[in-house]
């Protein structure tokens, strides 16, 4: 069982990822041959972004069981292990529910299969199932979210929720290459996404790469862009979306949504469903996590800020539904009210 994309390769013994921290100017890549090197991997960014952060801790889990039936002849002793891989893994990254939600998944998998043996076999195809699954759902994702595009569109996006925040494609960028392969002439402004950068490093290095018409702008530039009438829509990814519609994404997206808002430029949220999390009622309720110091800081390695000044690093933000203009899934374009629409797209 092999699969090989842009952002990640299982070669069957072990996870290759592309080292994220050092894009775009080095493609150099990472091999996690075990459950813990993937699970370093998801804290310190070597792969980053809500679905690649699932699919890639679904093969950790996967080498977990590997390396628990090499340990072990019983089931349930493996069964007991895997709950600690499992928290491992579930411990690195706080806000993006793909995680939990792909980590729970395998779970469900090796209860369900409730022996010793095949178990590496089919714990194995289904990481496998949750790798290509994402592949087909963000092109879904972007056929559904390409009709909300016109031809001679410029939309603007913020961080990175393309091929390398997936396993391949996007969502927020998948509908980019989606109204692309349409014929539609769509232009791009991507924010540069400060601390981390994943604007200017990322998108701005994929969408480059596939022959996009691509303007990089700094964060705070944004509402003058759209002032001088610049863009007609703002399309982003998300990290968690609450049943009420409240949108985790990364730490910028509440300011350009309210300045989307005020510009009357409609705000797409492009997300597989298995971004929503509907046991969580609103946005108050995601954690958020925080990160180093350092990377308020200081800026492409060198210091900016006195020593010993006070920061506050939130990775992600709380956009809320309200300033939602349409949620775009893989089984469809999502309209407020959101409390009421999101739940149905699990009762079809
Ligand atoms: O901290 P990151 O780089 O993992 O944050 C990524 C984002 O916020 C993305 O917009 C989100 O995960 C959607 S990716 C399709």
């Amino acid at each position: 069982m092999k699969l090989k994309t842009i952002t990640m390769e299982w070669t069957g013994d072990s996870l290759v990822l592309i080292d994220q921290r050092r894009l775009p100017f080095e493609e150099v890549y990472v091999t996690c041959a075990d459950y813990r090197s993937v699970a370093l991997a998801i804290k310190e960014m070597v792969v980053r972004g809500a679905p690649a952060i699932g699919a890639a801790a679904a093969f950790g889990y996967a080498l977990g069981v590997k390396e628990m039936v090499k340990k072990s002849a019983s089931y349930d002793i493996v069964l007991l292990q895997m709950k600690n891989v499992k928290e491992m893994l579930e411990r690195t990254r706080p806000t993006a529910v793909n995680l939990f939600w792909a980590l729970e998944r395998m779970q469900n998998k090796l209860i369900e299969h409730g022996k010793y043996e095949g178990l590496v076999k089919v714990i194995e195809e289904e990481a496998m199932k949750i790798a290509k699954e994402d592949i087909e759902i963000n092109k879904a994702i972007g056929r559904n979210g390409a009709q909300l595009l016109e031809d001679g569109f410029t939309v603007l996006t913020h961080c990175n929720a393309g091929a390398l925040a997936t396993v391949d494609y996007g969502t927020a960028l998948g509908v980019l290459r989606a109204a692309k392969e349409q014929g539609k002439n769509v232009k791009v402004f991507a924010d540069e996404t400060r601390p981390y950068l994943q604007g200017a490093r990322l998108t701005a290095w994929e969408l480059m790469k596939d022959g996009f018409d691509v303007t990089l702008i700094s964060d705070n530039m944004s509402g003058w862009v759209m002032k001088q009438g610049k863009i007609n829509a703002v399309v982003v990814g998300a990290d968690r979306i609450a049943a009420n519609g409240d949108v985790a994404n990364k730490i910028g997206t509440y300011m350009v949504a309210v300045l989307a808002k005020r510009h009357g430029i409609p705000f797409y949220v492009a997300a597989p469903t298995s971004t929503l999390d509907l046991s969580i009622e609103s946005g108050n309720d995601i954690p958020i996590e925080e990160r180093s110091h350092e990377e308020v800081t200081n800026c492409a390695g060198r210091r900016i800020a006195p020593n010993n000044v006070k920061v506050y690093n939130p990775a992600f933000d709380v956009t809320e539904h309200e300033l939602v203009s349409a949620i775009i899934t893989e089984k469809g374009v999502v309209y407020p009210p959101f409390n009421e629409n999101l739940k149905k797209l699990f009762e079809e």
